[in-house]
């Protein structure tokens, strides 16, 4: 995984490293240098490194120890927490939050939910909240299936060799994916379980506005381009 963050022209974990700077220029024009920026899901800090080095005060949280553990290594200005989004506790301490790469969409109702309550919480008044989500572009052609190959060299799912079976399962009028995969090694069977929920701007609006926020404006994508409804991301700028 750590591999797939780090390689400048994957898009399995991180977007393009090209992209990444688009994105970050644009973040850096919503609020001026100096600002506090935490970054839910920071993964190795790429786009963290990037703020704390245009002069924002920069915090980067992420589940994956390992993650952290190379973001730590590779910047020493941002601050970085091993730690689970779902249990943020901060009250009124950044001028703008991150969620981005559709992270918002894998979590369970119920957690996207919690996570609205926190991160409003944590904004200070006037604070921006900026999340990324797939649409029903990605997935509306796409029908129940199941396929399988052989990763004689290791692949994505595991470093050693591997056969990867995979289904896919499409639930509630097609606006929620399950993408289920196992990889069986010769020693081994590991499952993985990944959930997606797609949204347009209406559903994703309907979503966040009970939790406090306003909509402050709504872009294609987290790098700032124009919305026109046809992309297969949909990034909103929420307003504390
Ligand atoms: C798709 S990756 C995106 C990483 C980063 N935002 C980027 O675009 O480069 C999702 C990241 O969220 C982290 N993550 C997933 N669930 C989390 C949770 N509950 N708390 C903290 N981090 C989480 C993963 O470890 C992973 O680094």
């Amino acid at each position: 995984m750590l591999q797939a963050h780090l390689h400048p022209d994957w898009e399995a974990a991180s977007r393009r490293h090209e992209d990444i700077d688009r994105s970050v220029e644009w973040l850096s024009r919503l609020i001026p240098p100096g600002s506090s920026i935490l970054d839910l899901g920071c993964g190795p800090g790429l786009y963290t490194e990037r703020l704390a080095t245009l002069g924002y005060d920069v915090t980067g949280l992420d589940i994956s120890r390992r993650s952290i553990a190379y973001a730590q290594e590779h910047d020493r200005q941002s601050q970085y927490l091993y730690k689970n989004y779902l249990e943020l506790d901060y009250t009124e301490a950044f001028d703008m939050i991150t969620l981005i790469y559709c992270d918002y969409g894998a979590l369970t109702q119920s957690e996207r939910h919690a996570l609205l309550g926190k991160v409003h919480r944590a904004l200070k008044p006037g604070g921006l909240f900026i999340m990324d989500v797939f649409t029903h572009q990605t997935i509306r052609s796409k029908q129940d299936s199941t396929s399988w190959s052989a990763q004689p060299d290791g692949g994505f799912w595991h470093t050693e060799p591997h056969i990867c079976l995979e289904a896919a399962y499409y639930y509630e009028d097609h606006t929620v994916e399950a993408r289920q995969t196992v990889a069986v090694t010769a020693n081994e069977l590991h499952q993985y379980l990944i959930w997606n929920t797609v949204y347009t701007r209406e559903t994703l609006a309907a979503e966040v506005l009970p939790w406090g926020f306003q909509v402050d404006s709504v872009y294609d994508d987290s790098c700032g381009s124009p919305y026109t409804g046809e992309a297969d991301t949909l990034c909103f700028v929420l307003r504390k």
